[in-house]
């Protein structure tokens, strides 16, 4: 059970990797596997890394194997990749997603610890510098993997005011549950801003550091859809506390949610999001 009375990293970690566990296949179906909205960056990332045959490369979080798949495509069989994540099954779900091939690798392990004893061309994490509760260990950890003219890419979402398909339900939900978010945890947008974001990879000694924004549309649909599929794919210890809403004040919950959507309804009732979205690349 996680401990609200206090921060507690290692904690924060377990509950992540359960969670992790729990919502990489829906995470994968739903989203990741998808070259839409957000994953966008997916390809802008790659591209953005100039990466050339033969490299090796590190994917850092590599989740399901999305961003894995796509350097492994691009730096060919003379090239290798690894990646790696403290989800065992979205790592699963990343060997099947990438068949057996011999120029890559996943390994069950922390972004926080990880340790190799060879120098990588090229470093990349996608969606997860913000659940690191030690961004900086991380990042200190990737600059050390990194051979001397490697290079690193970052892609985070913006601050949650340009994220309003997260937003619109957590800002609501958060008047409701306060504690739907472990107290103390790392704000998921605390990278959320250029400068934030340069800032924490500048402190951890890259140089050339550049961060590229994009501005992505994503539409879940009319509000009931919305609503039904953050309800369908949320994880379980989050799902619990709403379900745990009396019926009156869940039906007050969802009018809140569908007030915030208001501004982002089309006249045919879909809505569409804006999704900001910052990709960094910078060098050892
Ligand atoms: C939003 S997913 C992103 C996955 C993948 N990079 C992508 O773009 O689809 C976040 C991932 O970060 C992983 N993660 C969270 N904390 C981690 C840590 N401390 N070390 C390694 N992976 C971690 C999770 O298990 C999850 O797979």
């Amino acid at each position: 059970m996680y401990n609200k009375m206090r921060f507690n990293k290692t904690e924060y970690k377990q509950r992540n990797i359960g969670i992790w566990n729990e919502v990489a296949p829906r995470y994968h179906k739903r989203w990741a596997s998808i070259n839409d909205g957000p994953f966008q960056s997916t390809s802008k990332l790659v591209q953005l890394m100039k990466l050339e045959k033969g490299n090796t490369v590190l994917d850092v979080a590599c989740g399901t194997g999305v961003v894995t798949k796509k350097i492994r495509e691009k730096i060919g069989m003379s090239g290798y990749v690894v990646g790696v994540d403290t989800s065992v099954t979205a790592i699963k779900i990343a060997k099947k997603w990438n068949k057996l091939k011999s120029n890559l690798n996943f390994v069950n392990m922390d972004a926080e610890k990880f340790n190799f004893t060879t120098k990588f061309d090229a470093i990349t994490c996608q969606y997860a510098l913000f659940f690191f509760p030690n961004a900086q260990k991380a990042l200190k950890n990737m600059k050390n993997s990194l051979k001397k003219d490697g290079k690193i890419g970052i892609s985070v979402h913006g601050h949650k005011d340009k994220v309003p398909f997260f937003s619109n339900i957590l800002d609501a939900i958060m008047e409701f549950i306060p504690n739907y978010i472990p107290p103390g945890a790392p704000d998921l947008d605390r990278f959320g801003t250029k400068s934030s974001l340069s800032n924490e990879v500048k402190n951890a000694g890259f140089s050339s550091v550049f961060v590229k924004d994009y501005v992505f549309k994503y539409s879940p649909g009319k509000f009931e859809d919305y609503w039904k599929n953050y309800l369908r794919y949320v994880a379980k210890p989050l799902k619990e506390k709403l379900d745990s809403l009396e019926r009156k004040t869940r039906e007050e919950l969802r009018e809140k949610v569908r007030e915030n959507t208001i501004q982002h309804t089309k006249r045919n009732g879909i809505i569409e999001f804006p999704w900001e979205v910052l990709i960094l690349t910078a060098k050892n």
